[in-house]
């Protein structure tokens, strides 16, 4: 018996084998600081978990339509229309059990076997799993560091597009670099897709993690609604990663189709939380503004240490919860020529344990410079300070001083 040939496209998120490394070195009695996953250790909103309490109480434990429950579709327009300027109705909203289903289903809906997807890299690791896993081409696009972070290297995109490409992966506020868009390079984007007749997968997973200024979706320009969806997560603005809720936002005809991968696959995402959702998006967000506040307090506390730190060059993001400095000085200060092995050793060093760019998409040729990815949403802002200061200590003097 054999496995199916498929699976040697599966890729995986390799961050989950850093957790795996870090939790290896704490079992063995060390401290550990935990930068290398983005999840966060906050509390759901009570309006959340009080709702969900509600629901189950009430007896919304048994099977709900394959789209969603009405109540949430209805919110979720509401929300998107009003945050994003779009005019959504219930129709284009097709809920899941998280972010993450967005993207694979997105894929099946739009993708045929051997076309060209482009997506960004470094990005979110599923993304390039997921195009090989269902036979297409992932056609990787990359940054160039700007004074102020990144910006997508629109020269590169444009000379990518062939009559094969069906679609565009789009990360605004991005995972792992921060990157934000201005509103021309949003545009460039969007008249890209327009003339070669492109989907676009806009993840919003971070829209409405951001400390100052506004954000804007790509599905709000002229012609972009009807072939844009939109990946929108509950995971890091509520703080419900576990829980597992999300939707696409979608042209109707996709949404509908995404609706039947529903019924094909989970049945429906869990009718309880759908209740909970709902409430988290109509009732008090006090708490999801307190959620935003200390997240800010992390960034400024992490960003503190790494900006004095010699051979470390970084910039302060105004949204997501992640930091993507060059560590290419910092490496050759330590003499370390590999990046994951600057990770291991820092681990074992200062008990700081991070992610690198090789976490993020297969590196392109041509890459010169060496990255790292800190998330800064799973540790308090004095334990922040604590290992990163130890983490410059190291960099600086090769100090591996007060590890436990
Ligand atoms: C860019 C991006 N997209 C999508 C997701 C998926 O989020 P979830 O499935 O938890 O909603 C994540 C999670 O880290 C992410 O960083």
């Amino acid at each position: 018996m054999a496995l199916a040939h498929r699976l040697d496209r599966l890729g995986t998120e390799t961050a989950f084998a850093v957790s795996a490394a870090a939790a290896a070195w704490a079992a063995q009695g060390h401290r550990v600081y935990p930068f290398h996953l983005g999840d966060i250790d906050l509390a759901t909103p009570r309006v959340i978990t009080e709702a969900a309490a509600k629901a189950i109480a009430d007896g919304y434990t048994g099977y709900c339509p394959g789209p969603g429950i009405m109540p949430l579709r209805e919110a979720l327009a509401d929300d998107t229309n009003e945050r994003r300027g779009t005019a959504y109705t219930p129709e284009n909203v097709v809920v899941q059990p998280g972010g993450k289903p967005v993207i694979t289903k997105f894929l099946q809906a739009v993708m045929n076997e051997g076309t060209q997807v482009l997506y960004p890299n470094p990005g979110f690791p599923i993304y390039e799993s997921q195009i090989e896993y269902l036979g297409g081409e992932a056609v990787p696009y990359g940054y160039v560091p700007t004074d102020s972070g990144f910006a997508i290297d629109l020269d590169r995109v444009r000379s990518l597009i062939t009559d094969r490409t069906s679609a565009i992966i789009y990360n605004d506020l991005q995972n792992p670099i921060s990157a934000e868009s201005t509103a021309a390079e949003r545009e460039a984007i969007a008249q890209l897709a327009i003339e070669h007749d492109l989907w676009v997968l806009s993840d919003e997973a971070y829209f409405e993690t951001r400390y100052s200024g506004v954000s804007s979706s790509i599905a709000s320009l002229p012609g972009m609604a009807q072939r844009t969806v939109i990946l929108y997560t509950f995971s890091k603005k509520f703080a419900m990663t576990g829980w597992r809720l999300g939707a696409g936002i979608a042209p109707a005809e996709v949404a509908q189709v995404m609706g039947t991968m529903n019924t094909n696959n989970e049945s429906c995402t869990t009718h309880f939380i759908q209740h909970a959702g709902a409430a988290g998006l109509r009732g008090d967000q006090s708490e999801v503004q307190q959620i935003l506040q200390t997240l800010k307090g992390r960034r400024d506390a992490a960003v503190d240490v790494l900006e004095t730190i010699s051979g470390v060059q970084i910039a302060r993001p105004e949204s997501t919860f992640y930091l993507f400095p060059d560590v290419t000085q910092a490496m050759a200060a330590r003499g370390i020529e590999e990046v994951n092995d600057f990770a291991t050793q820092a681990l074992h060093a200062t008990g700081v344990s991070f992610c690198t760019r090789k976490h993020f998409g297969r590196p392109q040729p041509g890459e010169e410079r060496q990255y790292v990815r800190f998330a800064y949403s799973g540790l308090p802002a004095d334990d922040i300070t604590e290992g990163l200061t130890k983490l410059k200590a190291w960099i600086e003097t090769g100090e591996t001083e007060g590890q436990a």
